[in-house]
């Protein structure tokens, strides 16, 4: 069952969200918070921290768990999502260093690094899960043909993904790495409570194939159908097509 929002633009989208995440943060003794990286959630993130420096939001009771990672990219480099997420979140709020989960995209064992990931993951339920979407319907890095009953795993990166992400690399495709490590479908659908940020004409396609199309791992986001409380937040032209 969705529930769909459609605001005017990135800064109504992102308030939203941030409404639904400050509630679970202090209403909830110990939240765990599932994070996504992308451009979608930034705004939100801006928000968590302005609220932080002039509330006094606490994130300190906070557990994180970030969706996914590239492989093959040291976690120093600027585009890591380790770095992503301490740049555009984790340094401007408060929750502990020993809180935060990222999978380690350096791992030698890349298939051991994902069933340690899982496993640590599987010990805590996700109170609210952050998603995007990427425009062919991935959610986390889930391409299209990942089945539902995925776990986190090593996944090859798809041309459409590596050219949308190539603005990050200073629009370079050859600079995205080609692998990485991210939670599965059925590991999302574990989340009590799911919010999807989408902007943009670009989404407007992956958006409609989620809500209305058949539940086909083609889109792997159609997934989300069969969860019981997903909030999706759009722009107008995000949801052109619904
Ligand atoms: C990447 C991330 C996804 C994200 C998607 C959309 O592929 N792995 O988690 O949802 O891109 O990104 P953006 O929000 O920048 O459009």
């Amino acid at each position: 069952m969705f529930n769909t929002i459609i605001k005017k633009n990135y800064d109504e989208v992102s308030s939203e969200a941030f409404k639904i995440m400050k509630d679970v943060v202090t209403s909830t003794p110990r939240p765990v918070l599932g994070l996504a990286t992308g451009s979608s959630p930034v705004g939100m993130y801006k928000k968590m921290i302005a609220d932080h420096n002039s509330n006094g939001t606490s994130y300190q009771n906070c557990v994180t768990f970030n969706l996914d990672e590239y492989v093959g990219l040291p976690k120093t480099h600027d585009q890591s999502y380790y770095t992503f997420m301490h740049e555009n979140l984790f340094s401007g709020i408060d929750v502990p260093e020993e809180n935060i989960h990222i999978p380690n995209g350096e791992a030698a064992d890349e298939k051991a690094a994902c069933d340690d990931y899982e496993n640590e993951l599987k010990k805590y339920t996700v109170d609210i899960q952050i998603l995007g979407i990427g425009s062919d319907g991935h959610i986390a890095f889930n391409e299209p043909g990942t089945p539902f009953t995925s776990e986190t795993h090593l996944m090859d990166l798809t041309e459409q993904t590596r050219r949308d992400n190539a603005r990050f690399f200073d629009g370079d495709i050859d600079e995205v790495p080609t692998e990485a490590i991210t939670q599965g479908l059925a590991s999302i659908m574990r989340a009590k409570k799911i919010v999807l940020i989408a902007t943009g004409a670009n989404k407007a396609e992956a958006v409609y194939n989620m809500i209305h199309g058949p539940k086909i791992t083609d889109c792997p986001a159609s997934i989300l159908q069969d969860h019981a409380d997903v909030t999706v937040i759009m722009d107008e032209a995000a949801a052109a097509k619904l």
